[in-house]
């Protein structure tokens, strides 16, 4: 017999009248998307994402209504692949929930074996959604600038929006594989706070002069960005010969305006990071190597705040200003 409730929370996402309205209902488990694996839900997370599909600031759901939440860990409780038993841990993150599938926010989550993941041996949900896709993002950034040779020894790597949720895991990853760091934020006020994560060195972006050179001196080995534009740019020309400047976000500007000279002479690498186009089984080995090589080891200070479903509204605005530090835990 089925342990699921014939009713269960769920923080849901609507369109009426052209607008977006979202917050909690009663739900069935016949009211979401079909999936392979049903896990009765532990953790979730907040992500810049799901705050724009919560209030509409963005277009992020395909289609409506659907539960919010991009991400997910819980237990198996029921499923039909054979990959997955009953009572084990699966994260599903990054992989169209809250977009085209109902998301994590809700007592119970039903997922397509392709999103499912195994939790490696040595996290627990609640890490695993401390880490979340932002974590994620921030991971694969550094699986591939790891992969393209880069190393300590090629001086600091830079990390653009770091008080935010990517700022903040890519400098304690970074600083967990051997990698100092210079942090760039907005806040003055939170030296201590990024210090305490493992940044060495702080710029303060309003004080920062952005020269207009086609190439910066070389100050830093690579770079983890989160915000974009010209900020982007003056990474990539203050790069070292052969460092790696992964790009994972837009906070303040999709466009890039650059130059070539960083590339061909100093032959820079530019990463692109989507954590959502990898195939499954790429995705498992990146969280295998978050657990094992790059574990933040100040997650207890990254994580700011846990909220309950009911409480998730009055947490999307902070997302939507920028004034949020570090990540924000579900616990459902
Ligand atoms: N590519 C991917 O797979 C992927 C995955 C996850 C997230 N993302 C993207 O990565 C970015 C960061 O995500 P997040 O979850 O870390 O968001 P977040 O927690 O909201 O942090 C973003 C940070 O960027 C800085 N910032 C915000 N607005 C800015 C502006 N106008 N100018 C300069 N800096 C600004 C702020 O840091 P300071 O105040 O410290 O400067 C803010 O805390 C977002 O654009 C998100 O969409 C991409």
């Amino acid at each position: 017999m089925s342990s699921i409730p014939n009713q269960f929370t769920c923080f849901r996402i609507n369109q009426k009248d052209e607008k977006i309205v979202s917050g909690l209902e009663m739900v069935s488990i016949e009211d979401i998307n079909p999936g392979e694996v049903t896990l009765k839900t532990e953790y979730s997370s907040i992500n810049y994402k799901d705050a724009l599909a919560a209030t509409g600031a963005g277009k992020i759901l395909r289609k409506f209504p659907l539960i919010g939440g991009v991400d997910v860990a819980g237990e198996v409780v029921e499923s039909e692949d054979p990959r997955f038993s009953i009572g084990d841990k699966v994260i599903a993150a990054c992989s169209g929930l809250s977009e085209t599938n109902d998301g994590g926010y809700s007592e119970y989550t039903r997922i397509s074996s392709e999103a499912a993941i195994q939790l490696p041996d040595k996290i627990d949900t609640k890490t695993a959604m401390a880490i979340g896709t932002a974590g994620f993002a921030a991971g694969l950034a550094v699986f591939k600038m790891k992969l393209n040779m880069q190393t300590p020894e090629m001086g600091p790597i830079v990390v653009t929006g770091a008080t935010g949720g990517v700022g903040s895991i890519a400098i304690d990853m970074l600083s967990t594989s051997g990698f100092e760091t210079t942090a760039i934020t907005r806040k003055k006020t939170h030296d201590e706070y990024l210090r305490s994560i493992g940044t060495t060195n702080i710029l303060c972006l309003e004080e920062m002069e952005i020269g207009e050179r086609p190439l910066e001196k070389a100050q830093f080995g690579g770079g983890i960005d989160n915000v974009g534009g010209d900020l982007l740019s003056w990474v990539l020309r203050s790069t070292v010969p052969e460092g790696n400047v992964a790009s994972i976000g837009l906070a303040a500007d999709f466009k890039l305006p650059t130059n070539v000279m960083p590339f061909i002479l100093r032959g820079v690498n530019l990463l692109g990071v989507n954590s959502t186009t990898l195939p499954n089984s790429f995705k498992q080995e990146v969280w295998e190597d978050i657990a094992n090589n790059m574990l933040p080891k100040k997650i207890e200070d990254i994580v700011t705040k846990e909220v309950s479903l009911k409480e998730l509204p009055e947490q999307f605005q902070a997302f939507l200003d920028g004034s949020i530090v570090g990540r924000v835990l579900v616990k459902v």
